[in-house]
């Protein structure tokens, strides 16, 4: 297997994760150029990989422009970069590891897959709860037949208290007309393309749902509530207080404090203090003006009859996300974070009529990469696909992954128009 030579667009905490790959696994594949527009960030993953002035990039121009040799560019640029980055680098030839979601609607979608089977050039998705065990070994079982034909399918993703504040409440995500993507295009084409790969045995034909912020909302704000944390007097009680989180927990630090301009390992307790009085990540969820929903529900009809629901809120103390799957043969039950799932079967053997329980537990699979280990398990099956390795069951190609995407654009169209959308 030959050592791939990876670039960097976007050198935030994405495009560090899966670089890092290249720290690890050295003999697999080495990190030779990145690109920023943050000089901080720039200069330590510049740093972080040993690389030379002339290797780093303080745009893409200057990037194309270097004509940088590479066996793939990971795009690790934020959601409303995505477009304008991923196109020019197909048209410069790079294949590609682009972030989710790809971009916020079909026509984009549609366009850069074109454009890059025209150009010959790969672009896979960064869906990588298809590479954790748990799913991985969903998927398997649904292929080796154990429940037969899928009839419905019911997931859930819980995003925890902690989580929904820090980057659906006061952070990057907050606001759609900002960010450019919704709360389901953001947190939940990584489950609606789960949806699609575990059941493409068919296709999505129509989408229906409901969403709305109700609760993040200036009536739910506590009696008194101010409109910083820093002198709240429900400071003590409110379990989004800012200090709480991000003085306490320190809850995703290179996010947080990206603001005040110094890498985070840099930022002194008092720089922290002053920032959380002037920013939003010191302001009272309540009160922040912002227009994500904080809860969703989808629901999918397949063409071949099969059915799938969806259902996000933001705000649960116990996070994580489920599936239940009911088979014509057999059901599938199990929670991402417990890493176990069960397979219900009947068993007919000497005229017998007995249910079986199978339990799989991947917890042995898990290394210590984050989203279930699927970031390592991503890069790891990458490194393969781009020396010819087809094998991977999980390989999320672009093409494989617009059926996803359109589930979420449909959904939203549903959920602002009030009817339900059928996919072409
Ligand atoms: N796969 C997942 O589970 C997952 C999880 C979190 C975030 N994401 C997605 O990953 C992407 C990156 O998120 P992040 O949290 O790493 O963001 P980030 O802000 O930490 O990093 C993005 C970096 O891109 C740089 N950048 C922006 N525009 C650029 C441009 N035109 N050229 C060069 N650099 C540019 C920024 O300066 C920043 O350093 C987003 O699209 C996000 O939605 C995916």
């Amino acid at each position: 297997m030959k050592k791939i030579k990876l670039a960097v667009l976007g050198c935030g905490d994405r495009g560090n994760v899966y670089a890092s790959y290249a720290l690890s696994h050295p003999d697999e594949a080495e990190v030779v150029a990145v690109c920023d527009v943050d000089p901080v960030a720039l200069k330590s993953t510049g740093d972080k990989y040993r690389l030379p002035e002339n290797m780093r990039f303080s745009s893409i121009d200057a990037f194309l422009r270097a004509g940088v040799k590479c066996d793939a560019v990971i795009n690790a640029t934020m959601d409303p970069a995505h477009y304008e980055t991923t196109k020019r680098l197909i048209k410069a030839g790079y294949n590609q590891l682009l972030e989710k979601p790809v971009v916020n609607n079909a026509a984009d979608l549609y366009e850069l897959r074109d454009l890059a089977r025209e150009k010959g050039v790969s672009i896979l998705v960064c869906h990588v709860l298809r590479y954790t065990p748990f799913y991985r070994s969903i998927k398997q079982a649904i292929l080796d037949g154990k429940i037969g034909k899928i009839l419905t399918m019911e997931m859930n993703e819980h995003v925890g208290t902690v989580h929904f504040a820090d980057s659906f409440i006061r952070g990057k995500w907050s606001d759609e007309d900002v960010c450019g993507s919704g709360l389901l295009l953001q947190k939940c084409c990584h489950d609606t393309d789960l949806m699609c790969w575990l059941n493409n045995a068919t296709v999505p034909a129509a989408v229906s749902s409901f969403g709305e912020r109700a609760f993040f909302t200036e009536d739910n704000a506590p009696e008194g509530a101010t409109e910083f944390c820093y002198n709240c007097p429900c400071a003590g009680e409110c379990l989004y207080n800012a200090q709480k989180i991000h003085l306490g927990l320190d809850n995703l630090p290179f996010q947080t404090w990206r603001g005040i301009g110094k890498h985070y390992t840099e930022i002194t307790r008092e720089e922290k203090e002053v920032y959380l009085r002037v920013s939003d990540y010191g302001r009272c969820v309540f009160k922040l003006k912002r227009n994500l929903a904080d809860r969703q529900m989808v629901t999918v009809r397949f063409r071949n009859g099969s059915m799938a629901t969806l259902t996000v809120v933001g705000g649960d103390v116990l996070p994580g996300r489920d599936i239940n799957i009911v088979g014509s043969k057999g059901k599938i039950q199990g929670r991402m974070e417990d890493n176990v799932f069960h397979i219900y079967t009947i068993s007919r053997e000497n005229d017998g009529y007995k249910n079986v329980t199978e339990t799989v537990d991947v917890t042995a699979q898990l290394g210590d990469g984050r989203h279930g280990n699927g970031d390592v398990c991503l890069m790891h099956d990458y490194v393969r696909y781009l020396n010819g390795d087809r094998s991977s069951i999980s390989i999320t190609a672009l093409d494989d992954s617009v059926n996803g995407h359109l589930c979420v654009y449909a959904a939203e169209k549903s959920r602002k128009e009030g009817t339900f959308v059928p996919i072409d």
